[in-house]
């Protein structure tokens, strides 16, 4: 096991620290009045039931709500028996590497990719191979040339990880005709497709795509989305969809690591979702993170250097930036805390083989409209003087 680069990076922070480091909401769109109530309606509704163990897979009421809240938000068909509650989709993540890969197994991600999934499968030793991406997300050629290469050599290849819509780190979002070509491709050769979607409720241009999951006929995609980035990410709360099997699967996994997701939690959020709360609040903030995404997309244009590029997020949290070869974002990083005050995520760790050395990943959510603006511009004096 290796230390997260983003926690360790936490200790640095102080207050006078613009940070662009952590993929934090902001505090600001936590809906706290209504957690307040629903707190107090919850304890004097189901105090019993709220503070008890609860079933591992999750309590009922709550699989009932996420199956038609699902199908509500994002197309996605579910019976309640195929949701499942984690804590966080970092938990599922979790369960997924323990559940399927021994060592050299291979594991197919984008690349880059989300940072904590590569660190949470590194510990059960897989072969990771990563397939690059354009502005329409996953090259699905070229996943499909890696996947016949490795078969080729006998490889086993245990599932695709994507995070589809607004990527972590890239801000990307995969085209719908590519979506059904990563479908065609998965039933081709008999792949199983982790998708990702902690995003979608943030895409901040009119683009017209739907899961992966709720395209899915031959019940190949495990549907991975949070409360995190809607609600509150103190919360732990998230939820899978899959079929029966594998629901029972990641049951058995669960009830050694913690038994069942907080009961209290899971009551909250049901009742939330009961209130819409999360529906309603959600073109208030989407609005928002335009915004500051917008103001962060500015801010590169007029501070940075010759020689730095950027993605052009179509949602999410994150901008991914590129510095210019001779420069090691692991190094700058040490002379942008220390000297000029501002923290980012070095690239390192969000490829396959820590190779994207020249590239950086930027939150836009967390921090202010005048720290977007001032921390940028310290960020550009980092890197013309790297
Ligand atoms: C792509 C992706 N997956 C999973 C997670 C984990 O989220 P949580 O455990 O808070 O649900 C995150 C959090 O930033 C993420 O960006």
């Amino acid at each position: 096991m290796t230390a997260s680069e983003i926690r360790e990076l936490l200790k640095w922070l102080t207050t006078d620290v613009i940070s662009f480091g952590g993929g934090m909401p902001d505090p600001s769109t936590f809906p706290v009045e209504d957690i307040a109530k629903i707190t107090a309606y919850v304890l004097e509704t189901y105090p019993h039931a709220a503070l008890q163990y609860s079933p591992t897979d999750g309590v009922p009421e709550l699989r009932r709500e996420l199956a038609k809240f699902v199908d509500t938000y994002a197309g996605i068909k579910a019976k309640p028996e195929n949701v499942f509650i984690t804590v966080g989709s970092q938990e599922a993540l979790e369960i997924i590497g323990r559940l399927f890969i021994d060592p050299g197994d291979v594991v197919i991600t984008e690349n880059p990719t989300y940072i904590a999934a590569l660190q949470s499968w590194r510990v059960y030793q897989p072969r990771l191979v990563g397939i690059p991406m354009d502005s329409q997300g996953m090259i699905v050629e070229k996943l499909e040339e890696a996947v016949k290469r490795l078969k080729a050599e006998g490889a086993r290849i245990k599932y695709v990880y994507t995070i589809p819509t607004a990527q972590n780190p890239s801000g990307l979002t995969m085209s719908q005709d590519r979506r059904k070509h990563l479908l065609e491709v998965a039933e081709r050769y008999d792949l199983l497709i982790v998708e990702d979607d902690p995003y979608s409720y943030f895409l901040f241009e009119p683009i017209q795509v739907t899961p992966l999951k709720a395209l899915d006929r031959s019940d190949r995609v495990i549907y991975l989305s949070t409360a995190s980035k809607i609600f509150a990410p103190g919360f732990r709360l998230g939820w899978v969809i899959a079929n029966e099997e594998l629901v029972s699967w990641f049951n058995l996994a669960k009830q050694a690591l913690n038994i069942n997701t907080t009961t209290f939690v899971q009551y909250i959020f049901m009742e939330g979702l009961r209130r819409n709360v999360v529906l309603n609040n959600l073109p208030r903030v989407r609005e928002l993170y335009r915004k500051k995404r917008d103001a962060m997309l500015a801010a590169l244009e007029t501070h940075m250097p010759p020689g730095v590029s950027w993605t052009k997020p179509s949602g999410g949290m994150f901008i991914w930036a590129t510095v210019p070869p001779h420069i090691d974002t692991r190094e700058l990083l040490k002379v942008a805390i220390t000297k000029y005050r501002v923290a980012f995520v070095p690239g390192h760790g969000f490829s396959v083989d820590q190779s994207l050395r020249n590239a950086m990943r930027l939150n836009f959510t967390y921090p202010t409209f005048e720290q977007i603006e001032e921390g940028i511009r310290r960020l550009s004096m980092a890197i013309k003087g790297a």
